[in-house]
């Protein structure tokens, strides 16, 4: 455990672990939940910017596959940080209103976001620019379910 301290952040990790429950599944703060879905979110951002910036030519496309199955891994960790109602955040009341929908459209999200990574593997770039607005579903959820601040 000491050997945590030498890396940076170390201290907050150290703290995190003093402060885990003994009981697993003890009643999540609010905060945390909110935390933990905008963590996952803001990682779809950063791999779908990184994603368009290999698709434009900007920078090497040695990453291609890499940065499909990251989003396809992320995607699958979404659904599971939104299952507590917790309203709050850039989250409308209408998620947890809706869940039936909103639960669909992880799914179809998760799944779309998967034939992408088996379709970045196969086809390379130029297919990726061929399915990734069908596949990248993020704006036409957001319109829903999230609110701009
Ligand atoms: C099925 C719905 C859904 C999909 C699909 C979805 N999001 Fe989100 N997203 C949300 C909701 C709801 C929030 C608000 C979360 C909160 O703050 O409580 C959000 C918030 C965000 C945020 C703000 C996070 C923060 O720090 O406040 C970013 C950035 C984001 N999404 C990016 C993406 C990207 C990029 C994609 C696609 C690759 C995507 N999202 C796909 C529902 C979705």
């Amino acid at each position: 455990m000491t050997g945590l301290v030498k890396f940076a952040g170390g201290f907050a990790i150290a703290a995190m672990i003093a402060a885990m429950p003994l009981v697993a599944g003890a009643a999540e703060d609010p905060k945390d939940v909110i935390d933990y879905r905008e963590h996952i979110m803001k990682t779809l951002d950063a791999q779908t910017a990184a994603l368009g910036m290999i698709v434009s030519t900007q920078v090497t496309d040695e990453n291609l596959v890499a940065h499909t199955e990251a989003i396809a891994i992320t995607a699958k960790q979404a659904l599971a940080s939104f299952k507590l109602n917790v309203p709050g955040g850039e989250s409308k009341p209408e998620v947890w209103k809706n869940w039936p929908d909103f639960e669909k459209r992880m799914n179809e999200f998760v799944e779309k976001t998967d034939k992408l990574a088996k379709s970045a593997k196969t086809g390379g770039v130029p297919v990726v620019m061929e399915q990734m607005v069908d596949a990248l579903t993020c704006k036409g959820c957001h319109d829903v379910y999230r609110e701009k601040k």
